[in-house]
């Protein structure tokens, strides 16, 4: 016993010099002598490494529940910490009278008071000896016979994160968390498989895979050895990981940073993080996968998964499918309709460029056509659809699926997936868009860059709002790099016209054939965006809105414009207006839509037919139409001229978005080195930024006109009007200035609304509505909301209207 308190006082005399901050780790030791105990009830029984980095005590997870684990003492710049390893992730214990303790035979014990058997223990079952825990300045937590032995260690039993010198071993693998809140074992794991390989997989309550590295690929060709008679690997304290497996990388930082950690986060990815001690965070300084939608299991069943210009991913069910649980997409989504698929051949097909759906493959024909292939597919009776592919080879391949998982949105692949659609529900699968609205709020918007893991009580969106403003910055750098790749690599113009066409998705018109349609252009039903726009007449009836292209650049050939609007055709939108092809011969150049029976908001400002709750609902969808052109696209389409003029509405009064993109068709040569050309868009509607040169454009010009064209619905008021002498104001100051002068009463709204709109309107509904119309008009662009935002506030107002 004295040499043990001896061998103390030596080892923190040793260490004292050195850590002159932790004078109080005299009071907190780094050791806990056997037969003694830490009790969850005090707060300072906690054992602390000699350096002051790590702290292991009892963690709150919850109400009155608590885990013993290890975490960095420094807490991050919002007061969290950073958990190490738990002993009891999945047993959280009482947060009074449980115990950790050391037994005077070696072995460490920890009980909850309410139940006989300890919750958790090392189960040495040899150990007679007495031993020591001692908290080590590596992060591991061990127990040290008075031989100098280490009988047990925490780094031997990983939770899910790897320390440096903490070795990857076959018996210990990592498991993510549940989720950001919630320590216990979640769904991921990375480990040694018994091809000696370490792989990442998902493994859920209904399905199971590996999906790093790309199982599609052999273990070989992703640069991993099959070979290796140990299986270890380690992150040296330089930031070198080797493995046995010949996975190397080094970490991006320095090699002198002194505090890294590896971990299996819970969103499925791998990555190294650096702690950045001045700003308090941690940095992202390498990640197993880059694409984070080829991780399974995210979005389940029938649903498909797309990357935000955030690097956030979102979940959306294929057409006609509903989300089964409105709080998960794991569990994916389920028919709406109740036909039978295999309805004796009575089948049809929704076609989706750039959608792939990973395995479950019943059957796979090489070298095929798309007839064969969609006869393949209504053969059998649980064929789901099928994925139909440009291989590298030159030819079309075709993989027949009996099952929907892990869809997955690319652009850089060439193929297409068919969806297999019972006729009876065809006709009414109105929008074709897999992206239906709600799913920019249903998802699940899990950041892929995850700093911190503080515990809330409330766990509802603010700790993830908190974690996306981090990751906004990084997402949005890293998909700026990736699409500028994409485009760089991607030469269509090299490609065949059939190939372009089946990725494009386009119907391809001849100049002769738009001329017969639109009846010689005599029938001109608007104006604008860089052309004129011509009612059209096509084969079985169908009505459509042709747009001849004035400015469109000559030297611009086939190839230049079908890469723009090959961009514009994936965008697929329930309020967005849809394309259905294009004509480029030599100087003529056309885009041919959808037709809108009843014109634009512009026409129906005044109409009386235009009540209080289809103004809301245009505004809510028009929205809608923004936010995915910004965000759900992974282009980043700008519109630049959104207005009334540009809302076009359905015969439902839905709003469609139209003549986004275009402006980015005319800007190809157009230098933006003066205010005049730099400046697009209509007056009134244009965001201030645009005459300042130095200010960048960003969607925040969008949300600017938004701003302005939803003021003008609600009060009937003109913008572009507005410039006589005494009115100098804008409209946004207007309304501000009616909303101040009522002071605070509720009777500003009525002064600032069109009179002439029929309908009774909730008070609530309309003053959120004029309040984020306002914000969205602010003149400094940073105060502005996103689209997405935007969307959010709106329904949030639709769940709570008790109108
Ligand atoms: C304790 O930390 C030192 C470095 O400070 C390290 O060399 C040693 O291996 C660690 N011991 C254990 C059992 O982890
Ligand atoms: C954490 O997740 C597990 C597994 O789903 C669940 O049983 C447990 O109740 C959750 N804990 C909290 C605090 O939500
Ligand atoms: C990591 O860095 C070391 C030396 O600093 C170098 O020898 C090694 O090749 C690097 N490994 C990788 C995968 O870049
Ligand atoms: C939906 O998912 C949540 C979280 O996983 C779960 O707690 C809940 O029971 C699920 N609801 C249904 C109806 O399955
Ligand atoms: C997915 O959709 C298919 C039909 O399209 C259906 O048979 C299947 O049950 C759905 N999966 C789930 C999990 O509901
Ligand atoms: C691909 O199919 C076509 C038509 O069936 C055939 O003429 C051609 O030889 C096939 N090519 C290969 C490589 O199998
Ligand atoms: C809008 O559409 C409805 C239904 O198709 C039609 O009755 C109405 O006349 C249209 N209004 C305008 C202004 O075109």
């Amino acid at each position: 016993m004295a040499s043990l308190v001896l061998f103390q006082m030596f080892g923190l005399l040793l260490l004292l010099p050195k850590t002159p901050l932790l004078a109080s780790s005299l009071s907190l030791p780094s050791v806990l002598k056997p037969g003694s105990s830490l009790s969850v009830e005090n707060k300072d029984d906690l054992l602390i490494s000699p350096n002051g980095l790590f702290t292991a005590g009892f963690y709150s997870v919850g109400d009155n529940a608590y885990c013993f684990g290890v975490w960095f003492t420094k807490p991050l710049s919002d007061n969290s910490h950073t958990i190490v390893w738990m002993a009891n992730r999945d047993v959280p214990v009482n947060g009074k009278r449980s115990k950790l303790s050391v037994l005077k035979s070696g072995n460490l014990v920890l009980r909850d008071a309410a139940q006989p058997l300890p919750i958790w223990t090392t189960n040495i079952i040899d150990s007679t000896k007495p031993a020591q825990l001692i908290m080590n300045n590596t992060g591991n937590l061990y127990l040290q016979n008075q031989d100098n032995q280490t009988i047990w260690e925490s780094f031997g039993s990983p939770t899910d994160t790897l320390l440096p010198l903490q070795k990857l071993t076959k018996n210990t693998p990592l498991v993510s968390s549940r989720s950001l809140t919630n320590y216990s074992s979640g769904f991921y794991k990375l480990y040694f498989d018994s091809d000696n390989v370490i792989r990442l997989a998902y493994n859920g309550p209904s399905v199971a895979g590996t999906y790093w590295p790309d199982p599609k690929i052999t273990a070989w060709v992703s640069g991993r050895s099959t070979w290796a008679s140990r299986r270890t690997a380690v992150l040296d304290l330089s930031g070198h990981f080797v493995s046995s497996d010949s996975l190397f990388f080094n970490t991006s930082d320095s090699e002198n940073q002194s505090v890294r950690r590896l971990t299996v986060d819970v969103d499925g990815n791998f990555r190294a993080y650096s702690l950045d001690e001045s700003k308090g965070i941690w940095k992202v300084t390498w990640q197993a996968i880059s694409d984070t939608c080829r991780v399974h299991g995210i979005c389940g069943e029938n649903s498909t998964c797309s990357i935000g210009p955030n690097q956030d991913r979102r979940c959306s069910c294929i057409p006609n499918h509903k989300m089964i649980n409105h709080t998960d997409w794991s569990y994916g989504c389920k028919p709406e309709f109740n036909t039978t698929l295999c309805g004796n051949g009575e089948d049809d097909f929704l076609h989706f460029p750039h959608y792939d759906f990973y395995g479950y493959e019943a059957k796979f024909v090489r070298n095929t056509t798309l007839d064969e292939c969609k006869q393949a597919c209504l053969s059998v009776c649980n064929c789901k659809g099928f994925h139909y592919n440009f291989e590298t080879d030159g030819y079309y391949s075709c993989y027949v699926k009996f099952k929907l998982i892990n869809g997955f949105r690319t652009v850089s692949s060439n193929g297409s997936m068919y969806l297999k659609v019972p006729k009876s529900v065809f006709p009414l699968s109105k929008s074709k868009s897999i992206v239906q609205g709600d799913s920019l709020i249903c998802s699940h918007k899990l950041p892929t860059i995850q700093i911190d893991r503080a515990y809330e009580k409330n766990p509802k969106n603010e700790s993830v709002k908190f974690l996306m403003i981090f990751t906004y910055v990084f997402g949005a750098l890293e998909t700026i790099c990736i699409l500028y790749f994409f485009y760089r690599t991607r030469s269509p113009s090299t490609t065949r016209q059939g190939y372009l066409q089946a990725a494009t998705g386009f119907q391809r018109f001849s100049y002769a054939e738009l001329k017969k349609a639109t009846n010689n252009f005599s029938k001109e039903i608007g104006r604008g965006g860089g052309g004129i726009v011509y009612k059209g007449q096509f084969s079985n009836n169908r009505v459509g809105a042709v747009k001849l292209l004035k400015e469109f650049g000559n030297n611009q050939g086939e190839a230049g414009l079908l890469s723009e609007i090959s961009t514009l055709g994936r965008l697929n939108h329930m309020n967005l207006i849809d394309m259905w092809g294009y004509c480029a011969e030599t100087k003529h150049k056309l885009l041919v839509y959808e037709y809108m029976e009843n014109g634009s908001l512009a026409q129906n400002l005044h109409s009386s037919k235009l009540d209080w709750d289809k103004r809301f609902d245009i505004a809510l969808g028009t929205a809608k139409g923004l936010a995915y052109l910004h965000e759900e696209c992974l282009e980043w389409v700008l519109h630049c001229d959104v207005k009334p003029h540009n809302i076009l509405l359905d015969c439902d009064w839905n709003p469609k978005v139209a003549d986004f993109g275009v402006s980015k068709l005319l800007d190809r040569d157009v230098t933006l080195n003066s205010v005049f050309t730099r400046a697009r868009g209509t007056r009134g509607y244009m965001a201030p930024e645009w005459l300042f040169l130095n200010h960048p454009i960003t969607s925040k010009v969008d949300v600017y006109s938004y701003g302005v064209v939803m003021l003008q619905m609600i009060t009937g008021r003109s913008p572009a009007c507005d410039q006589s002498a005494e009115s100098k104001g804008r409209l946004d100051r207007w309304v501000k200035e009616k909303m101040i002068a009522a002071g605070g009463k509720n009777d500003w709204i009525t002064e600032v609304i069109d009179v002439t709109v029929d309908g009774k309107y909730d008070k609530r509904k309309m003053e959120i509505l004029i309040k984020v119309a306002l914000r969205c008009s602010e003149e400094d662009k940073d105060a502005r909301p996103t689209m997405s935002q935007v969307v959010d506030m709106l329904l949030h107002v639709e769940d709570h209207s008790d109108y």
